[in-house]
């Protein structure tokens, strides 16, 4: 880990305009800087730099960023080079932090028992069997650290030495403190390591040796560094693949391992649990688009609707490749052989034509629950030209007028906004423009940022930015608080890029009792939205709690317009 102060003073002391014109050809249009966007192909430049705030941001495609971003972007550096090398150019010395780094113990821990496993199931004939048994080659079990966890508390005797203590060993999930003293936690089973995106080993996914062993998969249960719905199996090792493929999602270790085996290597896989938003967010990274491979029976359908969903609240295009009943991808490849695989792969279904494959669609009734089964998915997509292609094919396929399939989608977009309003969080809509004014002002200025921080909870905003609104919370009080530093504070780069694009296109900076009239009708706007929800819904207490608080917004509002 590099020092924050270290990554700071970089930022600070380097010229965006200056390092990006060493890559590209900037020439001076108003204000800004301006070039072809190198990341993406165009004809006439819509690739602007603004040196006031030290950010890039490309009209035509949406990249955006500080000078770091674009240096990962451009030169495909990860975060810790692309610092280095500003270093290197600014004569920066480079000091870690790995010694200090809060969690290292836990991720020692989990790579001591990785290391562990893996050298025990050299030693277990059983353990070693059943991977050959199941077609899985030593370079696998290298290359994803398959392992063998024994039984009788081995991992605890051997980490002591090791000078691993239980406490650690218990908050990385390894061990378990009973009655009669502390036990490891993972038994007889085959154990395969979940790593994170840069390859530590965060946790485990075991499988039981005995067939009959309950439950047949354990994992590690959450700990700081482990939460099993915000991880993926198999994507440390797909990451590099899923630029050039479509990422294939299958449902068990075994489908993956299998696929591995044949030369699949875009495959990932879920750990067990249904695809969660925060999965499809990583995902999301790396693709757009998607090929399910689910088991082909009435549970993996049932979970492909579900993944679909939220594959389309994500942003990304669902597409289904259909199994056979009674078969998983592992054995389906087994049986039938790579080739035949993927066919099934390349022969995948949108997930229109899917519904349409599993509905009937005989009489009108059945055609009716279908498109609307359909119709409740569409609206879901967010992007326009996305939904638009989708409605044209529907329109096409039942022979009904689009403005018709429009009007549905947009009822129904606001239906569904409606059922999924929690009385405290009612929000999902697109951002409003109060919203996007509000925002905007919060990530350019530390002052404003502050003021917010203190006086508007992040409930106010729509669910999607609330990484964005909290991170801007979190390091607006410390020095030199710009939009290019919350850029490089945020995980996400479909963030990063919405923060670049706010803060170019912020004209003007308004004064401060503009701000808060601003911020305040912002509240107002949502208090009123909330109380519509809650009247529909008949929580009257809550009603009653959010007129008091419209009100009184109301009332502030009216006094700061007539001191004006
Ligand atoms: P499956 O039962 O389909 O697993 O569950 P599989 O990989 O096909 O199993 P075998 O080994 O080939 O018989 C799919 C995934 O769900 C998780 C595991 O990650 C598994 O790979 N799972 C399954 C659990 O977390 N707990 C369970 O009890 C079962
Ligand atoms: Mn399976």
């Amino acid at each position: 880990m590099i020092k924050k102060e270290i990554i700071d003073q970089i930022r600070e002391q380097t010229d965006i305009v200056q390092i990006i014109g060493e890559y590209l050809p900037l020439k001076k249009s108003g204000k800004h800087f301006r070039t072809l966007c190198p990341f993406h192909t165009e004809k006439s430049p819509s690739f602007y730099v603004n040196q006031e705030r030290q950010i890039y941001h490309c009209f035509g495609c949406g990249a955006g960023g500080s000078v770091i971003t674009f240096l990962m972007q451009y030169e495909k550096l990860p975060f810790p080079d692309a610092i280095k090398k500003l270093a290197g150019k600014l004569g920066i010395i480079i000091e870690t932090e790995a010694t200090s780094y809060k969690y290292q113990a836990l991720y020692d821990a989990n790579e001591f028992a990785a290391d562990f496993y893996t050298r025990n199931l050299e030693k277990s004939k059983a353990a070693s069997a059943y991977l050959t048994h199941r077609k899985i080659s030593i370079e696998t079990i290298k290359r994803f650290r398959i392992g063998y966890a024994t039984g009788g508390n081995l991992l605890l005797q051997n980490a002591k030495k090791q000078g691993l203590t239980e406490e650690v060993l218990i908050k990385a999930g390894l061990a378990v403190k009973k009655d009669d003293g502390y036990h490891d936690w993972f038994y007889n089973r085959i154990t395969f390591p979940v790593f994170s995106i840069s390859g530590k080993v965060i946790g485990f996914n075991a499988r039981g040796l005995d067939e009959n062993s309950q439950p047949k998969y354990i994992n590690t249960l959450e700990t700081p560094v482990f939460k099993k719905g915000e991880n993926l199996f198999g994507l440390f090792q797909a990451k590099n693949y899923l630029y050039s493929k479509t990422p294939i999602l299958v449902e068990g270790n075994f489908d993956l391992l299998s696929l591995v085996e044949n030369g699949i290597n875009n495959v990932i896989a879920p750990l067990g649990t249904a695809l969660t938003p925060h999965q499809a967010q990583l995902i999301r990274r790396y693709a757009n688009q998607l090929i399910i491979a689910f088991d082909g029976d009435s549970a993996g359908e049932a979970a492909t609707l579900r993944t679909i969903e939220t594959l389309l609240k994500t942003g990304i295009d669902p597409h289904i490749a259909l199994l056979p009943t009674s078969f998983d991808p592992d054995k389906y490849i087994k049986t039938f052989g790579k080739d035949k695989f993927d066919l099934l792969i390349n022969n995948n279904l949108d997930f229109v034509d899917f519904i349409l494959k599993i509905s009937n669609t005989q009489t009108v009734t059945e055609k009716k629950l279908c498109l609307k089964q359909i119709i409740n998915l569409v609206s879901l997509i967010e992007e326009k030209i996305g939904q638009e292609l989708y409605i044209n094919k529907i329109s096409n396929i039942f022979h009904i007028a689009k403005e018709n399939l429009l009007n549905q989608i947009q009822k129904t977009s606001t239906t569904s906004a409606k059922i999924n309003q929690k009385a405290d969080q009612i929000r999902t809509m697109p951002l409003s423009l109060l919203e996007e004014q509000v925002l905007s002002l919060i990530i350019s200025n530390a002052n404003y940022a502050s003021i917010a921080q203190k006086d508007l909870p992040i409930k106010y905003f729509n669910a999607n930015v609330h990484a964005v609104v909290q991170t801007a919370y979190d390091i607006c009080n410390t020095e030199n608080f710009t939009s290019a530093k919350l850029i490089d504070s945020l995980e996400q780069s479909e963030l990063k890029k919405l923060v670049a694009d706010l803060s170019f296109h912020l004209k003007i900076v308004p004064k401060e009792n503009e701000f808060l009239r601003k911020l305040n009708e912002f509240k107002a706007a949502w208090l009123y939205q909330s109380m519509k929800a809650a009247q529909e819904k008949g929580a009257n207490q809550l009603l009653r709690e959010l007129t008091i608080e419209h009100y009184n917004i109301k009332k502030k509002l009216n006094q700061m317009r007539s001191k004006k």
